[in-house]
């Protein structure tokens, strides 16, 4: 698809169709993931996908609050988190990571954010819509996951076929947002 209809095209979804989310999909997505850009290229993106099947339905229950669980039915959930004290640090001569500046593990939630959004666009490129939710409970996905203590857990993202055309919210003048220097 061309670029820039792609980005217009992708939207948050929020009914999926009961149809199958093909593993292969996900994971070529995942690979153009990695092509975003990170400090130092450290990558310390880190996917943990939850496919279709028995613990899923319960899982997307427990994982989510509000009206998420049924905005992501049908839809498989990629959890997206990074490994703190890495990004946005330097390696001193003792081998101990510190942080380069004020923004500290920030840059970790940064550099997250570009591969997430790498990822829902080659989603998106690949027939697939997606929802990031950032209301998800924490501390059971980390429990149930088993996700190490040394990661932040981000986002929830949920991925499957569109079963209806989601609504393009407005976007603010560029005026409200933006200001050019000379
Ligand atoms: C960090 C982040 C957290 C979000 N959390 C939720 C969420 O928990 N539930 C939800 O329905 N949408 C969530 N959204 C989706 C936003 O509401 C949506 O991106 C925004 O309204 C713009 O719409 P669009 O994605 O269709 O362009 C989240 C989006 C982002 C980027």
């Amino acid at each position: 698809m061309e670029f820039t209809e792609l980005i217009v095209k992708r939207r948050s979804c929020r009914k999926y169709a009961d149809k199958p989310v093909d593993h292969a999909v996900i994971l070529e997505a995942l690979k153009q993931a990695q092509m975003a850009p990170s400090w130092r290229n450290h990558q310390c993106a880190r996917c943990y996908v939850v496919e279709a099947g028995d613990f899923l339905d319960g899982f997307r229950q427990r994982a989510l609050p509000g009206g998420n669980p049924k905005n992501a039915e049908n839809a498989v959930l990629i959890i997206t988190t990074y490994v703190r004290g890495k990004e946005g640090f330097w390696e001193n001569e003792a081998g101990q990571f510190e942080p380069a500046n004020e923004l500290g593990d920030k840059w970790g939630a940064y550099d997250l954010g570009l591969h997430d959004a790498y990822l829902i666009l080659a989603l998106e490129n690949a027939g697939l819509s997606s929802l990031i939710m950032g209301l998800r409970h924490s501390d059971v996905i980390r429990r149930e996951l088993e996700i190490p203590e040394e990661e932040d857990i981000v986002s929830v993202i949920a991925v499957g076929h569109r079963d209806a055309e989601p609504v393009l919210g407005p976007r603010k003048p560029l005026e409200e947002t933006v200001r050019f220097i000379k």
